[in-house]
């Protein structure tokens, strides 16, 4: 290609840079549900859904605190009613979760010789929605019980693998970390370009440093002994068009990683990486040697799984609403 004809394709390239990026940012700015022009069921149903995961993540430490959430609750009680104002239907599965996630907190909190009698009359009002036979909130189980899960059909294994928030406290061993790393290396990747890397620290100052930055472990971060930090490299693409494609990878890899450590008896727990410029590079500090050109996508929190413990049921939607068919 001649000289001139190359540099106008890269200013032309750069232009269509900027006008991808606006309108991810247009759209972003006008989707995200803390718009309050955004009013969909689904914005009102992911809500609904973040705000009672919250309730049943704090259930499920190794210590739930005694009354912990009542904040929460109350702020999740206004998204039920508004969700009800705006006529969607009571009987969907984040409406439903809400409720039971909510009465097996009221039961645990009675164990723990709490009980707060206005929230406890709340909720009641909600029994006439309520629809018998679904369960969600925490699940008790143990090492074995989980791992006999391991050798058994493809969906018994999948199911088997839950978000753990309760870990044993030594190490994990780098060798099984390798060796699931192999396996979540088959994961599809774009072009065969295999842009994710895992960093594992061995050092505790650095999982602790680490721990202290990281938003999503409240309640648990003294329990993990491990963090792998999960990058994509972003010189790996090439296009304004591939400019989320660190996060396809990253992600597609993540999934298969978690399913692998479970095979290999590590609890896991993927945590989101809040994106934000200066909490990046704060990151990149404690990991030292991560190059500028990767991403840190995620971090995922390892441990072995304890003889005993519990974790959040995480009750997923129906079937019938994420699979469209026209
Ligand atoms: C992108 C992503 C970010 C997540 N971030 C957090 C987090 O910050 N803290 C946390 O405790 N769990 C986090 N999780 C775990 C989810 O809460 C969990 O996957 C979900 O509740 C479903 O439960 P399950 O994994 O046990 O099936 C994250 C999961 C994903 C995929």
């Amino acid at each position: 290609m001649p000289e001139l004809k190359k540099k106008i394709k890269f200013i032309i390239d750069r232009f269509s840079m900027i006008y991808e990026f606006w309108c991810d940012y247009c759209n972003y700015r006008r989707w995200n549900y803390n718009n309050p022009k955004v009013v969909t069921r689904a914005a009102q149903e992911s809500k609904m859904l973040r705000q009672t995961h919250m309730i049943e993540k704090g259930m499920s430490l190794s210590e739930p605190r005694k009354g912990f959430g009542q904040q929460k609750i109350a702020v999740l009680f206004e998204m039920m009613d508004q969700y009800l104002k705006m006529g969607y239907p009571s009987d969907g599965m984040p409406f439903q979760d809400a409720i039971i996630v909510l009465n097996a907190y009221v039961d645990m909190q009675k164990g723990l010789g709490y009980e707060n009698a206005a929230m406890v009359e709340k909720l009641k009002t909600y029994d006439t929605y309520r629809i018998d036979g679904l369960t969600a909130g925490i699940k008790y189980d143990t090492r074995a019980n989980l791992m006999s899960n391991i050798d058994k059909p493809f969906p018994e294994f999948f199911y088997s693998r839950h978000s753990m928030r309760q870990f044993e406290s030594k190490s994990i061993n780098i060798e099984d970390v390798e060796k699931a790393i192999k396996i979540a290396q088959k994961a599809p990747t774009a072009c065969n370009r295999q842009a994710s890397k895992v960093y594992l620290y061995k050092d505790k100052a650095t999982n602790d440093a680490l721990g202290e930055l990281i938003a999503g472990n409240t309640g648990f971060q003294q329990e993990v002994p491990n963090y792998l930090v999960v990058t994509a490299d972003v010189s790996a693409f090439y296009d304004t068009f591939e400019r989320n494609q660190v996060y396809v990878e990253a992600g597609l890899f993540s999934m298969a990683l978690v399913e692998a450590l479970h095979y290999y008896g590590i609890g896991s727990c993927i945590l989101q990486n809040g994106e934000y410029y200066k909490k990046n590079k704060k990151f990149k500090e404690i990991c030292k040697n991560i190059p500028e050109n990767e991403r840190i996508i995620l971090f995922v929190a390892t441990g072995y799984y304890k003889n005993e413990f519990s974790y959040a049921m995480s009750l997923r939607k129906n079937v019938e609403d994420v699979f469209i068919v026209k």
